[in-house]
């Protein structure tokens, strides 16, 4: 029997586009789930839709008992626990998630050892940012000698084609300090603050980006040992920018009720439909790494460019499924992208896909 693949969240938008990116990339078949019955139909070859949600126990470990690779992109990662890790642990099935969460991936990486006796390979924060974001500054670490500080800053137009989750979580980001490691030492910053302008590849350009919260602002100083990691967003149009930082300076009780964040997830999401007809629904990444090189202080840049965010995002999941499913990758354990994914593998899955990082060294 052929290798089978279970997408958690398979109908919202990063879950279609990571089965597209399966069916494409991959030979096995894809269990697509979503809490009610698909509507679309006929369904391509190899794709099975599953009706599940995360809260029915029996019936999520019997789907996690039946395949080779668990896929969980059934987001808000902030509102989820370990269950769909603990299953694959208890099942001994490999795993992959999309969390863009500090705390989730925070407790997914304590189950380590749990991962490492059952035999399986867990990697966390695969997609675009965290994911592709984190393989770049690995391939930066790479070709530096010693790096010092990862200046990475992310830009997306209007909704990045995500589903209304995702403006879920970009409120939910807002209702804490940030806690980032500055010149060796781990201090907190506001969210949404510190406004800086970075250049974008075309067709962005400059855009303002800002303090935003993601797991990479972590994992990124414990897999490197950087003194310094700054993680900044912005969206276009620039409109959006101002909103949010306007809501990210209101009073944090009230930010911190679950009516407000869907409320604002709800009006933002009506407001990108409309302007995602005009803003597209790309991505940008610019990566800074200062270090030093053959002895000489050096300053790496690489850029990432996508027009579609959800594309992007499975081509990062794929370039962790493809190596999982042909037993070329195989470490037991839980682990973030950068430590994991050897830069050949993100190369020439991007390839396949038409897709490229760009890079440049120079002396500062
Ligand atoms: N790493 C990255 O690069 C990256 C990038 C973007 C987003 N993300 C993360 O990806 C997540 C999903 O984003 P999206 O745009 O795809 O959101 P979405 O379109 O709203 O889809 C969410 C999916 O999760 C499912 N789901 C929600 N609650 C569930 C539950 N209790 N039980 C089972 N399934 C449940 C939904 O089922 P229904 O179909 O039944 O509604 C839907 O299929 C977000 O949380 C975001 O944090 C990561």
């Amino acid at each position: 029997m052929g290798q089978r693949v279970l997408v958690l969240g398979g109908r919202g938008r990063i879950g279609r586009a990571i089965v597209d990116d399966l069916l494409r990339h991959t030979k096995a078949m894809v269990i697509a789930t979503g809490r009610r019955p698909s509507l679309s139909s006929p369904q391509p070859q190899r794709l099975v839709d599953h009706c599940l949600d995360l809260d029915q126990s029996v019936a999520l470990d019997d789907a996690i008992a039946s395949v080779d690779l668990v896929i969980h992109c059934a987001g808000p990662f902030h509102h989820r626990d370990g269950r769909v890790l603990h299953g694959c642990i208890r099942h001994r099935v490999n795993y992959i998630d999309i969390s863009d969460h500090r705390g989730f991936t925070e407790m997914a990486l304590k189950h380590h050892a749990a991962a490492q006796a059952a035999g399986i390979t867990a990697v966390v924060n695969a997609g675009i940012f965290p994911g592709i974001s984190n393989s770049m500054v690995r391939q930066g670490i790479e070709t530096l000698d010693q790096a010092e500080a990862a200046h990475l800053s992310y830009v997306v137009g209007g909704s990045g084609g995500a589903g209304i989750t995702v403006l879920r979580t970009t409120f939910l980001g807002l209702q804490q300090p940030i806690v980032a490691r500055l010149q060796g030492q781990w201090q907190q910053v506001q969210p949404y603050s510190d406004r800086q302008v970075v250049r974008f590849p075309e067709p962005f350009g400059q855009v303002g980006v800002y303090w935003f919260d993601v797991p990479e602002t972590g994992t990124l100083v414990d897999s490197f040992g950087l003194r310094t990691v700054t993680t900044k967003f912005g969206s276009v149009p620039d409109l959006y920018n101002h909103l949010t930082w306007l809501v990210a300076r209101s009073p944090r009780a009230w930010l911190q009720q679950p009516a407000v964040v869907e409320g604002l997830a709800q009006v933002s999401y009506r407001m990108t439909q409309w302007s995602d007809r005009w803003s597209g629904v790309g991505v940008g990444i610019h990566l800074e790494l200062r270090g030093q090189r053959q002895g000489q202080p050096t300053v790496y840049q690489a850029q990432f460019v996508h027009p579609q965010t959800a594309i992007a995002a499975a081509a990062g999941v794929g370039s962790v499924a493809q190596p999982l499913l042909t037993g070329r990758l195989h470490q037991p354990g839980v682990y973030p992208v950068e430590r994991i994914l050897p830069t050949d593998d993100v190369r020439s899955a991007l390839a396949q896909r038409g897709m490229e990082i760009q890079q440049t060294v120079g002396s500062t």
